[in-house]
């Protein structure tokens, strides 16, 4: 993708490096703006149609966040219940209609390929947040600059990682569109650690290794001193048919401050695209890493707001124009880097 603008970000299938490195460089631009140092208004009287018909925290909020901060208005709807998709309307139907009120959508929804089918109706960029077990393209874009910088304080690149992805990874969306990102670097090796029925789907390990990089598979905590990421995943609950089914692997792999040392070596960067249950049954990452520096998970969440508003930036063309819009700020912000 060389042009970003009026473009769907639908699938990090559109992405090569050459628009990674673009989305990242204009995120690094978005930093003073994020800790509130100083205002933007390039996207003054644009309206984000922020729709989210499946829970969330982060993507929603991050989202409205990135647009506010670029100076545009942000309209929800959340849950499935609040919107005539209730009433048995189409995907195509709210496409048409919402993309009239709105210059650019962030949709999250239940049902893999949903976001693309709407895309399909819509006169306007849509984006998506997540749909079903498929993809989330945004989390990766986040989860790929947080590795990039985490790799950069200890002076390397992202060729030549060794990341660990652990937990869920036949319904966990961002370890797909990760993995899927990731086999456009060189010489990645990848150990996936889940339970057999809750493996990475084949064709995202065809994708790895017909691109020529090293794959591990695993159902133990084995072979990680060498990892450079820790990639831990939730048990995705709400694609499982009953609890009683999800119940059988929470809590399988638990990292805690004595299970990171006993397996991994002291450089290795804790990662999670959150939210993590931590449930007693579950706990899969445990408060006692909460202070570590290696951890990285708040570092992530805070880097969704830069990936994003560089998203918007270029998605509607003002990526070379925000500066030409600063503000002072003039009330008191404490806001710092994680
Ligand atoms: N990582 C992520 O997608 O979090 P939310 O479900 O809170 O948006």
């Amino acid at each position: 993708m060389s042009d970003f603008t009026g473009q769907h970000i639908l699938s990090v299938n559109q992405f090569d490096r050459a628009s990674i490195e673009r989305v990242f460089s204009v995120a690094d631009t978005m930093q003073a703006y994020a800790l509130r140092k100083k205002r933007t208004t390039v996207l003054d009287g644009a309206i984000l149609g922020n729709l989210f018909f499946e829970p969330s925290t982060r993507t929603r909020v991050s989202f409205g966040t990135a647009f506010n901060l670029l100076g545009g208005e942000v309209r929800e709807t959340t849950g499935m219940s609040n919107s005539a998709l209730a009433k048995g309307e189409s995907l195509y139907d709210t496409a048409r209609v919402l993309s009239g009120y709105s210059d650019i959508i962030a949709m999250r929804h239940p049902a893999s390929g949903s976001v693309t089918e709407f895309a399909q109706g819509s006169r306007v960029p849509v984006i998506n947040g997540g749909d079903g077990a498929n993809e989330h393209p945004t989390q990766a874009l986040l989860d790929l600059y947080t590795i990039a910088k985490e790799r950069a304080f200890h002076g390397s690149g992202i060729d030549g990682l060794h990341i660990a992805m652990i937990g869920d990874l036949k319904f966990g969306r961002t370890v797909h569109s990760l993995a899927k990102m990731l086999t456009l670097f060189k010489n990645v090796k990848f150990t996936l650690i889940s339970p057999k029925e809750l493996s990475m789907p084949s064709y995202i390990c065809d994708s790895i290794t017909n691109a020529g990089h090293e794959l591990v598979i695993s159902e133990q905590l084995e072979g990680l001193v060498e990892a450079d990421i820790c990639y831990q995943t939730r048990i995705q609950e709400e694609r499982f048919t009953s609890q009683d089914e999800a119940n059988k692997y929470r809590g399988k792999f638990r990292l805690n401050q004595q299970i990171y040392t006993q397996h991994f070596k002291s450089q290795t960067v804790i990662m999670h695209p959150l939210p993590r249950d931590s449930r007693a049954e579950a706990n899969e990452l445990d408060n006692d890493l909460n202070l570590h520096p290696n951890l990285a998970i708040f570092r992530q969440t805070d880097n969704g707001v830069l990936v994003r508003m560089a998203l918007f930036a270029l998605t509607l063309g003002v990526a070379d124009k925000v500066a030409d819009f600063d503000r002072p700020v003039h009330w008191f912000s404490n806001k710092s880097s994680t």
